[in-house]
């Protein structure tokens, strides 16, 4: 009686110990997020210098408008995250961070290495897990993110004048943070 009791106490432990570490199995939101956003960084840049090849700015700035959006929507479904992405001075007003958005953006903005990279952010929340990714600006953005009349073409403007009349996302720097990638996982 006594030798079966131990049996089963010992196999009981063993499930337990079995069951208390897959639970403590740690999933790399991080290095997933980075995955995603890699992939995204890649096709919004390849996109976007096929367009402006064809047509200019001025024809890549329509585009734009029409394929970042569900580009950007789509594959953050593909990988079961909601992926967006976001700005305190956003040119989609679609686009512009939450208050609590402002503070992490400000944060990472504040903490750039001195190569000249900044930090990703991690938020952990009961339902959610959301990972921040910076998004530079490069010397390819400043056409349309750069100085007005200096970076910024004048037809250029009137096109960007035209499709986004409250735009906030010029006057950028190369180096400057552009914007972040938002990769919210469900927990
Ligand atoms: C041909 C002009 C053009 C170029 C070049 C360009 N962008 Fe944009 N960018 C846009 C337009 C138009 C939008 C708004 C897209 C939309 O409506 O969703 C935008 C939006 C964004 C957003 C989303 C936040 C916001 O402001 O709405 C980020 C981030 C961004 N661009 C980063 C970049 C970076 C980084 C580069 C350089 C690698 C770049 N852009 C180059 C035209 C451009």
């Amino acid at each position: 009686m006594g030798k079966i009791y131990c049996k089963d106490m010992s196999y009981l432990i063993f499930m337990l110990l079995l069951l208390s570490s897959l639970g403590c199995q740690k999933i790399d939101y991080e290095a997933i997020a980075k995955g995603i956003t890699k992939e995204a960084k890649a096709n919004l840049t390849e996109k976007l210098t096929t367009s402006i090849a064809a047509g200019g700015t001025v024809q890549a700035i329509p585009f734009c408008k029409q394929n970042a959006g569900p580009f950007t929507n789509a594959l953050g479904m593909k990988n079961d995250v909601l992926l967006r992405r976001i700005s305190d001075k956003p040119r989609n007003p679609l686009n512009v961070v939450s208050d609590e958005e402002r503070r992490i953006f400000l944060e990472i903005g504040a903490n750039q290495s001195k190569e000249g990279e900044y930090p990703t952010k991690t938020v952990v929340k009961k339902d959610f897990v959301t990972v921040y990714i910076p998004i530079p600006t490069a010397g390819l953005c400043l056409q349309c993110h750069g100085e007005p009349n200096l970076d910024i073409k004048k037809d250029t403007l009137m096109v960007l004048q035209k499709e986004y009349p409250g735009d906030l996302a010029r006057g950028y720097r190369v180096g400057s943070l552009r914007g972040l990638f938002s990769v919210r996982f469900a927990k």
